[in-house]
């Protein structure tokens, strides 16, 4: 799915300024050389981040639009490449930070997760922002108030997809969607299945924040 360009250049509005409600970014390890973001859009929350010049910095996006925009306003030491979560275009151990914000809710993520295992290197960390189950109950509350039918059938889709990978470990892909929202629970059940050490991580306004690491 694409966001859009317009929509990527709000994101990084409100990544650059702390004070927004959707502001949410990861932390660098102190020792990082080199990160990736999946689901990076544009580049906006590598942006955001104002690496130094010594980190080299990857992001993955299968929207050909946003990352093409993205190359022209990065900084050279940011590599944009078109790619999916499951399937990473890197050769295993070549990250110290792995992060997706607001991107996994998008894919298989089982798949994504063993990608983001294998590409860490040993002790690495993963970070995400994803999507609670509260942020769909709100949008079916509001679908039933405009009578948005379309949306709401979809809506219960993604219920149950999120269900399904809740209790079954899988989830289904109908015309290119495979959406769910998470729960803390169930993600870190996902981590753990994957070689990730959940960390103790919060919650950031509509977002539910993880965190792991990479085991020995
Ligand atoms: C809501 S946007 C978030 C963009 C950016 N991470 C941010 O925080 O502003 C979701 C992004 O996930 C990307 N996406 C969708 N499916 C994906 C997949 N299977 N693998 C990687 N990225 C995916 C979309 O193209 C889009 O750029």
């Amino acid at each position: 799915m694409g966001a859009g360009v317009e929509y990527h250049r709000r994101e990084l509005a409100f990544a650059l300024d702390a004070t927004h409600p959707s502001h949410s970014l990861p932390q660098l390890p102190r020792a990082a050389k080199s990160i990736l973001d999946i689901g990076c859009g544009m580049g906006q929350t590598l942006m955001a981040l104002r690496l130094n010049p010594g980190i080299e910095a990857w992001g993955v996006d299968p929207d050909m639009e946003a990352i093409m925009a993205g190359r022209e306003i990065v900084g050279s030491n940011i590599h944009l490449v078109l790619g999916a979560g499951e399937h990473l275009p890197f050769p295993d151990a070549s990250f110290d930070l792995v992060f997706s914000r607001v991107a996994m809710p998008y894919m298989d993520i089982p798949i994504a997760l063993a990608e983001i295992s294998r590409v860490l290197r040993p002790s690495g960390k993963f970070w995400a922002a994803l999507h609670p189950p509260g942020m769909l109950a709100k949008r079916i509350g509001e679908d039933f108030l405009r009578g948005q039918a379309r949306d709401l059938a979809f809506c219960c889709f993604v219920a149950l997809n999120s269900g399904s990978l809740r209790l079954f470990g899988r989830q289904f892909r109908i015309r290119g969607h495979c959406e769910t929202v998470q729960t803390r629970a169930g993600f870190q059940k996902l981590l753990s299945a994957s070689g990730l050490e959940p960390l103790p991580a919060g919650t950031r306004s509509n977002q539910l924040i993880v965190e792991a690491q990479k085991r020995q």
